[in-house]
């Protein structure tokens, strides 16, 4: 075990979630003194009792040796040597940033918060945040001084929640630091818990910019080929096979591939918070603007293409039943934010079908209560999410339920589906 230092003993992490939790347990494997701060009391409860939140195996089982003293009361924060804050950043209805839950941890941190002790934001933010928005809430609440009575950084998590081989422990890391004292503190703590490269940053604004970079990287990308899948679909030009060809060039190429939509709390989101930053300091970002356009889109493109398929088959979409399978953004979790699913029903809706979804990981949240419910008397089915469930369907799960059109938005299916003479396949531009 790496040796702590002194002055890092006791770590409160606030928002115990998908960033939070992991980071949560794997201080208390190395040896710290764990506080987990959430404002959900059903979640501190779970903690308390040691059971995972939400589904994710990996966590459940290392919730059961957890250390994690989990609580609702901020006045614990006065036990912290560093206090990290992992609390959601969503957007609002018109994508500009919802800074709520951060500004709330930090007004609920700053009266508790020890002298000497170090704040590190872990939540994605914009360029900015850290100096404009979370040095004024702590020194106002603190009556502390950033830099002299507290120390600040930024981390911005990059946690790939079902990620067999990344995890919270081995994944880089990049920190920067309202002053050296902020950074070499910041340093010594993520040096004491992972086992990975971290990289410093010269200031905590180019910290903050490197996550959204990299999301708006992956979301452009995304993009970029959502876009070549409704032109090739068109061209008659498989763009998955087209994608894997030129994956074979050995430099310059990073593949990545068509779908039905993109979710999650990082990807849709983030982007929108450096078209905001930007343009409130005179700059529009035409081509992450574009990208979060195209993307949004995809799901309206999927169901169109099913009432189009359907259309041939003499079905109209009015009044017909369409099984959504999977809820969840990405596979064999039960994550379901932003998730595109919930605009396909919605559009399902607009057109004047029935949507009967169905997630195993998400049993809750779906309308029908097995695959067998979603799909029985269904006129078509969208492949929503690559479970690996949903990968092994056979021609005949589908055909022994009467169905006529099958859309693959995560282009999952097997090559005896996409070939069933029983009803007709499209993938996204396959
Ligand atoms: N989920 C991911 O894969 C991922 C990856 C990288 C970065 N991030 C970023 O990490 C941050 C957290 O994301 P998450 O996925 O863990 O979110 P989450 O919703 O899973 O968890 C956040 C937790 O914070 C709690 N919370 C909300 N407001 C609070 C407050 N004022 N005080 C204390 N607790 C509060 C919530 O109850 C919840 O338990 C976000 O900024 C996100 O963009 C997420």
């Amino acid at each position: 075990m790496a040796l702590l230092c002194k002055k890092n003993k006791t770590v409160a992490v606030v928002g115990l979630g998908y960033v939070g939790l992991p980071l949560a347990l794997l201080a208390g494997k190395k040896g710290y003194g764990v506080i987990g701060l959430d404002i959900d009391e059903g979640k501190v409860r779970l903690v308390n009792e040691k059971k995972s939140p939400f589904n994710d195996p990996a966590i459940a089982r290392q919730m059961r040796r957890s250390r994690i003293q989990a609580t609702s009361d901020f006045g614990l924060v006065r036990e912290a040597d560093v206090v990290v804050v992992c609390v959601p950043t969503p957007v609002n209805d018109d994508h500009s940033p919802d800074l709520f839950p951060l500004t709330s941890a930090c007004k609920n941190i700053a009266p508790n918060i020890r002298s000497g002790a170090l704040i590190i934001i872990e939540s994605t933010i914009n360029p900015g945040v850290c100096e404009s928005v979370v040095i004024p809430l702590i020194e106002e609440g603190s009556g502390f001084r950033a830099g002299k009575d507290f120390l600040l950084a930024h981390c911005p998590e990059r946690i790939d929640p079902g990620n067999d081989k990344w995890n919270v422990e081995n994944i880089s890391r990049v920190v920067g630091g309202f002053n050296d004292e902020s950074m070499q503190r910041a340093l010594s703590f993520y040096s004491a818990i992972l086992d990975a490269h971290i990289k410093c940053m010269s200031s905590l604004k180019e910290a903050e910019a490197v996550k959204v970079v990299e999301n708006a990287f992956r979301d452009v990308n995304i993009a970029f080929v959502n876009e070549l899948a409704m032109s090739f679909n068109k061209l008659g030009i498989d763009v998955v096979n087209v994608i894997e060809g030129a994956s074979t060039k050995p430099f310059s190429f990073m593949p990545h591939y068509p779908g039905c939509g993109v979710g999650g709390h990082c990807i849709p989101v983030d982007p929108y918070y450096l078209i905001d930053y930007a343009e409130k300091n005179g700059f529009k970002h035409k081509f992450l603007s574009l990208a979060r356009r195209i993307n949004n889109r995809m799901p309206r493109y999927t169901v169109s293409l099913l009432e189009q398929v359907l259309a041939e088959r003499d079905i109209p979409i009015k009044d017909a039943k369409i099984a959504v399978l999977g809820l969840a953004y990405k596979p064999n979790i039960g994550d379901c934010r932003e998730s595109p699913s919930f605009c396909l029903i919605e559009e399902i809706d607009r057109r004047g079908g029935w949507a009967a979804s169905f997630d195993p990981f998400a049993i809750e949240r779906g309308t029908a209560r097995s695959l067998e419910d979603a799909l029985e008397g269904a006129a078509g089915a969208i492949v929503a999410t690559a479970h690996n469930v949903f990968r092994a369907l056979s021609p005949d799960d589908f055909s022994r339920h009467g169905i006529q059109a099958v859309i693959d938005g995560r282009n999952c299916l097997s090559s005896q589906v996409r070939t069933a003479p029983a009803f007709a396949y499209r993938g996204i531009g396959i």
